[in-house]
């Protein structure tokens, strides 16, 4: 990796700074346990607290920073596409999709809660996402940006992003996909979100011009593409302790994946093009946008 920018170690503080922030915030919107309904209040701050790298929080803390936006302004946006990611995750690992048993180091939400549950905890964390957006007051912004934001992240959530990424994969499941259509599907099924949470970043701040915007967006496609490149090659390179998700869960499931098509060093190789990429596109930012460049390395060289 030849970033001259590179700092791994303010990745970190930083990284942990943003989840600390995420998590006070999340646990703010969250319905308190002993609301009723507190067994599906239960499930929703079983999946959505304590776990998770919260990479789409950093996208959208680092984005809206090197802009200028404060980060209290960012709070409900970070929450909010944190929210639309969980419960992609409870549906993900759903029986009737990919039908895994560990997620974040714990029992899925479907193993801890049940199935029938696990489904309505995962609709009501989508529905608190778009409340956060349209409720939270710290989003100092004209209607017309918040209007702007809600429909940036409906669109990144819905079937023209994650969730037509995700059919798309339930129904290449066994099928041979070529390079255009595995790049469609993950460009859906996780890039969308990745991509929504860098504008909703920009979207915080009044004075981005519409050329930082258009760069920042090619960055973000960039990376999100990249991100599920490198969660292909963890299924098979990582570990489940490590993942906090069961390792061999594609191939088991002959799921169509970037290593399954171009080998694990095509993948690489394709990841680490996006990365310079990624890096290009912020060809004209100044170090104000670094922790967008240590991300976009973090994302093709983690290892969970
Ligand atoms: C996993 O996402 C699912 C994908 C979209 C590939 P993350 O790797 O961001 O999972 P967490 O949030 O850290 O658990
Ligand atoms: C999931 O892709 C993408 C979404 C949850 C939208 P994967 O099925 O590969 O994610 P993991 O590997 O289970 O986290
Ligand atoms: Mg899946
Ligand atoms: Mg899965
Ligand atoms: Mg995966």
């Amino acid at each position: 990796m030849s970033n001259p920018n590179s700092n791994p170690s303010q990745l970190k503080t930083l990284l942990s700074g943003y989840q600390s922030r995420v998590e006070k915030s999340l646990n703010h919107w969250l319905p308190a346990p002993q609301l009723a309904p507190q067994r599906l209040h239960e499930a929703m701050r079983y999946s959505a607290l304590d776990g998770g790298k919260r990479v789409r929080p950093f996208l959208v803390y680092a984005t809206g920073r090197a802009l200028g936006a404060t980060l209290e302004q960012l709070d409900g946006p970070a929450s909010a596409v944190e929210l639309i990611h969980v419960y992609s995750l409870i549906h993900d690992d759903l029986p009737a999709m990919d039908n895994d048993d560990l997620r974040r180091g714990k029992p899925t939400n479907h193993k801890a809660f049940g199935e029938a549950m696990a489904i309505l905890a995962g609709d009501a964390i989508q529905s608190l996402a778009f409340h956060i957006l349209a409720h939270d007051e710290t989003i100092d912004i004209s209607a017309e940006r918040r209007l702007k934001m809600v429909n940036t992240l409906a669109h990144a959530s819905g079937s023209r992003g994650m969730c037509g990424g995700q059919a798309i994969d339930l129904e290449a499941v066994g099928q041979q996909l070529d390079l255009p259509a595995l790049e469609n599907m993950h460009i859906h099924k996780t890039g969308a979100l990745i991509r929504a949470s860098v504008t909703l970043g920009a979207l915080c701040h009044a004075g981005s011009s519409e050329a930082q915007c258009k760069q920042l967006d090619h960055y973000a496609k960039c990376i999100g593409l990249a991100f599920q490149i490198q969660d292909d090659i963890l299924d098979i390179e990582g570990d489940t302790a490590t993942l906090g998700k069961p390792q061999g869960s594609d191939i088991a499931r002959d799921k169509p994946t970037y290593p399954a098509l171009l080998g694990l060093d095509g993948a690489k190789q394709r990841a680490q093009e996006l990365y310079n990429e990624a890096l290009n596109s912020l060809a004209d930012f100044d170090h104000h946008a670094d922790p967008l460049r240590w991300m976009a390395e973090y994302i093709v060289s983690r290892n969970q």
